[in-house]
């Protein structure tokens, strides 16, 4: 197949970096890089430092791997920081996952004139840059009903429901004030998500999906015991999600591509008193994908466009001319990762101790 894209990623910094980056790399032919490390990277200077930062770490490779750069939406992000370099920019909800704490206080502002994000937001779409949603309300703006359940003004929403109450509520003000502006919904997660993108989706509107979001349902979160090492923001929702997500997936829309999600933690923040959403997969950040599409019955040129055309069309982004190849050859994800600084966090892979099928050919 064209040597893919994953168009949602992190990569942290220091030693995290130069363990995880590398595994992307290797199978994806470019990356983008999510902004919410620590500090955050709000200024086109500190997105310059970092990506020259990653590419130190994997240039070393023969085969190409270019790091797309992202900035982190800030209630004071100034909207010249949006250079060339920039891809796009990352909206987080504040307070609703790893690093959010520098993030949007109030929804509002991105449809709201005389704000800092609403003015970002024109610079983005004024030079075809992509906003990026974490697309997750905390709480209910007015009175609203999701999935059954009622909310009164303000009141805080079942994590279940940040999703569906941001694309039903939040989402379709975004962009009412911004027609022109290209929007990505990151990591998309429930049935409500795919319904509106289905009706919606197309030039300015599109969807990354990740391997876990096709590959688990809540049910395997909770087997037997609360599983930390499949705890991502946005969670796991059910089985009817899923395969709504998968059928999203597997349709051939190209609004809708491939974006990992991988964010590796050290396991002391994932077996604790308040786990810390994220786990790493780019271990085998193509193989889960290849395993899902096979489990879809959709491994075929749709699996190459999902995860190789699309991300980077929308993006604006050349595609690869170069290919990878995939064997079916199962192997064990044996053990965990430790980085090599003096605190030798260790990683806790997703899948570990479990087989996938798919084997990235050398
Ligand atoms: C991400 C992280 O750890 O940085 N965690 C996650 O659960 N996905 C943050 C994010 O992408 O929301
Ligand atoms: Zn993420």
């Amino acid at each position: 197949m064209r040597r893919p894209a994953d168009m949602h990623t992190h990569v942290r910094r220091g030693s995290m970096l130069q363990l995880v980056a590398p595994m992307t790399a290797k199978r994806f032919a470019m990356a983008i890089i999510m902004p919410n490390t620590n500090p955050p990277i709000t200024t086109a200077r500190m997105a310059r430092t970092y990506r020259d930062e990653i590419l130190k770490t994997t240039r070393c490779y023969t085969w190409e791997f270019e790091p797309l750069m992202t900035l982190y939406l800030t209630d004071k992000l100034n909207p010249r920081s949006v250079t060339e370099l920039i891809r796009g920019v990352k909206y987080y909800p504040r307070g609703l996952t790893t690093n959010s704490d520098s993030g949007v206080q109030n929804p509002a502002s991105l449809w709201t004139k005389n704000t800092g994000p609403h003015s970002v937001l024109r610079a983005c779409a004024d030079k075809g840059k992509v906003l990026m949603l974490h697309a997750a309300d905390g709480f209910a703006r007015e009175h609203a009903m999701v999935d059954g359940s009622t909310y009164m003004p303000g009141e805080e929403l079942d994590p279940y429901h940040q999703e569906p109450h941001f694309i039903r509520n939040t989402l379709p003000r975004i962009r009412e004030a911004h027609p022109d502006l290209k929007i990505s919904v990151e990591h998309l997660s429930t049935m409500s998500g795919v319904n509106y993108m289905r009706e919606h989706g197309g030039p300015t509107l599109g969807c990354s999906i990740t391997a876990q979001h096709l590959l688990l349902d809540r049910r395997d979160v909770h087997r037997g015991g609360l599983r930390p090492h499949t705890f991502w923001w946005p969670i796991i929702q059910k089985k009817e999600d899923r395969q709504a997500i998968r059928e999203l997936a597997a349709g051939n829309h190209d609004f809708v591509w491939l974006g990992s999600d991988s964010a590796p933690h050290p396991i002391s923040k994932k077996e604790t008193d308040c786990c810390s959403g994220g786990v790493l997969t780019a271990h085998a950040g193509i193989e889960l994908y290849a395993q899902a599409f096979e489990d879809m019955g959709a491994l075929d040129d749709r699996f190459e466009r999902f995860a190789s055309i699309n991300g980077p069309n929308f993006f604006n982004v050349k595609p690869s001319k170069q290919t990878i190849g995939l064997v079916r050859r199962a192997w064990r994800v044996e053990s965990m990762f430790i980085t090599d600084d003096g605190e030798s966090p260790t990683i806790h892979p997703f899948m570990l101790g479990e087989e996938i099928r798919w084997k990235l050919q050398r």
